[in-house]
């Protein structure tokens, strides 16, 4: 019984099994049983709080000021930001709750700061210059840009 149900969470950790494994562990339960559940349940809880979370885990402050230092205005328009409010690009309110980046990369941390430091990662044709921006600066300026909901 033990061995069915590590098999169960290892080969489904995305489930969130709470339901799942109460119904696989119904028959007479012994104390064993339980406090595997009980486990399990807790285990699946921070899992989907991590899931649910993600940070780029930059300075949102230094990204605001790396934003004007490198003239993101210039092409868009980014709210907080003083500047021209460009329209070669498009704007950058809501960016943070929308699904794609340049339309193809799903928008995570992850992938916004590798947009911001080679937006030719999406494609050669993307018209977004490489600015030459620094690791630790795309993640400061991407963390700007999730607050941006
Ligand atoms: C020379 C103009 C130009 C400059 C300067 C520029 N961008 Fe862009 N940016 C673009 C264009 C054009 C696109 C659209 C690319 C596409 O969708 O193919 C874009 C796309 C983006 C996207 C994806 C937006 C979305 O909705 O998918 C982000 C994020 C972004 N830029 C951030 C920045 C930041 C931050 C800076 C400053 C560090 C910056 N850009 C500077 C032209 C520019």
């Amino acid at each position: 019984m033990v061995a069915f149900a590590s098999a169960i969470t290892i080969s489904r950790p995305h489930l969130k099994a709470r339901g799942i494994v109460g119904i696989t562990f119904s028959p007479k339960g012994n104390r064993l049983n339980r406090i595997l559940i009980v486990t399990l349940v807790l285990l699946g809880a921070a899992c989907s709080r991590q899931e649910s979370k993600p940070s780029t885990a930059g300075d949102p402050a230094k990204g605001k000021q790396l934003i004007t230092q490198y003239g993101c205005t210039a092409c868009h328009s980014v709210p907080g930001i003083e500047g021209p409010r460009g329209e070669v690009g498009p704007s950058l309110e809501h960016v943070a709750v929308r699904p794609l980046i340049a339309g193809k990369l799903p928008n995570n941390p992850q992938n916004l700061t590798q947009y911001l430091l080679n937006p030719q990662t999406v494609s050669t044709l993307n018209i977004m210059p490489n600015l030459g921006i620094k690791p630790d600066e795309a993640r400061d300026i991407a963390a700007y840009l999730y607050t941006l909901k």
